[in-house]
């Protein structure tokens, strides 16, 4: 497997080890029950194929479980990352029809995504068992990618803030701030997620901004500066940019616009373009 990045960020209080820098962007395509084996292929080679200077950002693919080792071998000698998009929070047992984190990291994966708003609602993941899920990454050294975010009710009945920050409280309950140094956080409103509808910048900014504010108070001030915070939700290619110029938008997780390599890559581009203007 691919060995994992280790970034030195010093402050004034020493130096911390950090699995990635928020100096440059993630984007993170998620497949979701998308792509065969060879639509996989095919679509990491339009990828690859691209000559993108992937060493401006962090590119994660997020493939199904069935294409994970395909995927993950094209990917090897490549800066591309490779990741599943849930995982069981027990290492073994009789779970049929589960995969667990050793078995991933065993495929060869670098991330996994833990909280998806699709896995909330319709498989019945709580904040409860997305920390365990959390845990059970983290103890296998996968980078987990957690997911939050309020549904219109919550937004139009002005309670995200609250919903975000007990989702955050409850996914990271017990976990200190060198487990949290290694989360990378995503802002996914729902009533954005394949609906063609985004949050403005501005909505998505006083998010991340609130994300940011409560790891600071829990988890320390140089934790929260180096927080990856993506934004999700029907990201593409004409949005990318305003949404990456914000403060507090480290990248993105992208569902749709991922499934086509064009689209993907012009993210990517996008991102990276975002970043220098706001450097
Ligand atoms: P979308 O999905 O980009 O299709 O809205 C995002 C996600 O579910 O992570």
């Amino acid at each position: 497997m691919k060995p994992f990045p280790v970034w030195k960020h010093s402050n004034n209080d020493g130096e911390i080890d950090m699995p990635l820098s928020n100096k440059i962007p993630l984007i993170a395509g998620n497949w979701k029950m998308f792509m065969t084996i060879p639509e996989a292929i095919d679509l990491v080679n339009g990828i690859l194929s691209e000559h993108l200077n992937l060493q401006g950002s962090e590119v994660v693919v997020l493939p199904p479980f069935t294409a994970l080792r395909d995927v993950i071998k094209l990917a090897a000698d490549t800066p591309l990352q490779v990741g599943a998009q849930n995982l069981h929070p027990e290492d073994r047992g009789a779970f049929t029809g589960e995969v667990s984190g050793p078995m991933l990291r065993d495929v060869g994966c670098t991330y996994v995504v833990v909280g998806h708003s699709e896995r909330r609602q319709l498989f019945g993941d709580t904040n409860a068992g997305v920390n365990r899920k959390l845990q059970a990454a983290l103890s296998q050294s996968l980078l987990p990618i957690l997911c939050i975010g309020e549904t219109k009710d919550e937004r139009e009945g002005n309670r995200t803030l609250e919903v975000i920050q007990k989702q955050l409280e409850e996914c990271l309950a017990g976990l200190d701030s060198s487990k949290v140094n290694r989360v990378i956080f995503a802002y996914e409103p729902i009533w954005a997620i394949g609906t063609g509808l985004t949050a403005s910048p501005e909505q998505a900014q006083e998010v991340h901004a609130f994300i940011r504010r409560i790891i600071a108070e829990n988890y320390g001030n140089t934790t929260a500066a180096c927080a990856i915070i993506l934004y999700g939700g029907s990201v593409k290619p004409d949005n990318a940019f305003s949404l990456l110029k914000e403060k507090d938008i480290n990248g993105a997780l992208v569902g749709g616009a991922a499934l086509k390599p064009d689209s993907f890559v012009e993210i990517i581009k996008e991102a990276i373009k975002a970043y220098k203007e706001k450097q």
